[in-house]
């Protein structure tokens, strides 16, 4: 069934209103804080090349995401854009101290014209694309290309995975046992007495395991978001190798997520995507992953712009040495170059330019000397990023 322009106009006009209702909460995420996701890019050869560096954020809601790069972005420009009249309040107010270098723009996304919104080094997409309807989804594809500078990064949020899957189903059947006449607190209240009688009948006839943890984190969320995700307009699962077609075909591709999960190298984006895609089918979840703009005239230039943070702690003085995450308690044997360069992080992130030659140096003194110390040490820092132990920050 298609949706004529008036249909769809209306629909984004209904899910705006929501959030003039209902304001949403929004999540402060520090992985995907500008130094994070540059950092991440870098490794993949992309990022501004300079300081000075232009953010806009496709669905800004009350402009948070905006004012926690502002600091950042070496003066660079800030637009944000949204349809929610009270949102797009909010996220004026909030940058009204940035001056002319801030600027929300308050529309529908289906009206934005990206020749006049300009090009960008770093995108945000947060919380939007899988609560709007199929059609927005691929035009804020085609934004998203356009509006990227070659060798911008673009950081998009959505779910994939069984769960997301069986949630998108749970979304329909609730929608239709609440009524949507009465206000917006009453339908979560409604919803919510849904779920447990679901939840309680399932437990009774030994019902799909995964349907019952779906059934419990929906029943999880805070009102605001339970409401916007499980009784709004839309609600879509996407997936990562879906998403690196559709932007694969404007030269934008997916690079990672921003919580590696331990997916080894694989050398290209579909491959990553795909690989991405059946972890998902492990359960799966929400993401926040890393995309970038092929920019042809540029080599690979991954390590310099990047400062690694470890969060090892040598355990004992074993050997090979024995390091372990005490958020996670995830621990590795380091073999001798890694040693080296994780016990000079422990003082601290350092960038590839003095972490390399300190090792390389540290290594030749040895007997015998390790002769291949660089070229272990990379692909080490890099697996150890894969498995969340290491973070890659931009450090410009
Ligand atoms: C969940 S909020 C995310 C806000 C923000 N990105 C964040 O993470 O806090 C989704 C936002 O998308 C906006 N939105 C939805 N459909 C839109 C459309 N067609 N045009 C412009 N904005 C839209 C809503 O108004 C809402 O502010």
């Amino acid at each position: 069934m298609t949706t004529s322009t008036t249909e769809l106009r209306e629909i984004n006009v209904k899910i705006a209103r929501a959030y003039d209702q209902v304001p949403y909460d929004p999540v402060i995420v520090p992985e995907i804080d500008a130094a994070r996701v540059l950092g991440i890019a870098a490794l993949y050869g992309a990022g501004p090349q300079t300081g000075s560096y232009d953010v806009l954020d496709l669905g800004c809601g009350t402009g948070v995401q905006l004012a926690r790069v502002a600091p950042h972005n070496g003066g660079g420009r800030l637009v944000g854009t949204d349809l929610s009249q009270s949102a797009c309040t909010f996220a004026s107010e909030r940058c009204a101290a940035l001056g002319a270098r801030a600027r929300i723009v308050c529309s529908d996304f289906l009206d934005l014209d990206p020749a006049a919104l300009g090009q960008f080094d770093l995108i945000y997409h947060v919380g939007v694309l899988y609560i709007t309807p199929p059609e927005v989804q691929r035009r804020l594809l085609t934004l998203v290309a356009a509006c990227l500078k070659p060798g911008g990064v673009a950081v998009l949020s959505y779910y994939y995975g069984t769960h997301a899957l069986l949630l998108a189903g749970l979304r329909q059947t609730l929608r239709l046992a609440v009524p949507r006449d009465i206000p917006a607190d009453e339908q979560v209240g409604r919803a919510r007495a849904v779920l447990r009688d679901m939840a309680r009948s399932l437990a009774q006839q030994g019902g799909e395991r995964a349907m019952l943890s779906v059934l419990q984190h929906a029943g999880a969320r805070a009102d605001s978001i339970f409401y916007h995700e499980l009784l709004g307009e839309h609600f879509h699962a996407l997936s990562t190798a879906g998403l690196e077609d559709a932007l694969g075909a404007h030269g934008v591709h997916f690079l990672n997520w921003v919580w590696p999960g331990p997916q080894g190298r694989p050398a290209t984006a579909r491959d990553r995507a795909f690989l991405a895609d059946t972890l998902d089918y492990s359960g799966g979840g929400y993401h926040y992953t890393v995309f970038a703009k092929t920019d042809s005239a540029r080599g690979p230039s991954p390590r310099e712009n990047v400062l690694w943070e470890s969060r090892l702690v040598r355990e004992g003085r074993s050997v090979p040495a024995v390091f372990r995450d005490p958020s996670s308690g995830f621990s590795v044997n380091a073999n001798v170059v890694t040693t080296a360069a994780l016990e000079m992080l422990a003082d601290g992130p350092r960038g590839w330019d003095t972490l390399a030659p300190a090792v390389a140096k540290d290594m030749s003194a040895r007997i015998p000397p390790v002769t291949d110390a660089l070229e272990t040490l990379d692909e080490e820092l890099l697996l150890l990023w894969q498995y969340g132990l290491l973070a890659p920050l931009w450090r410009r």
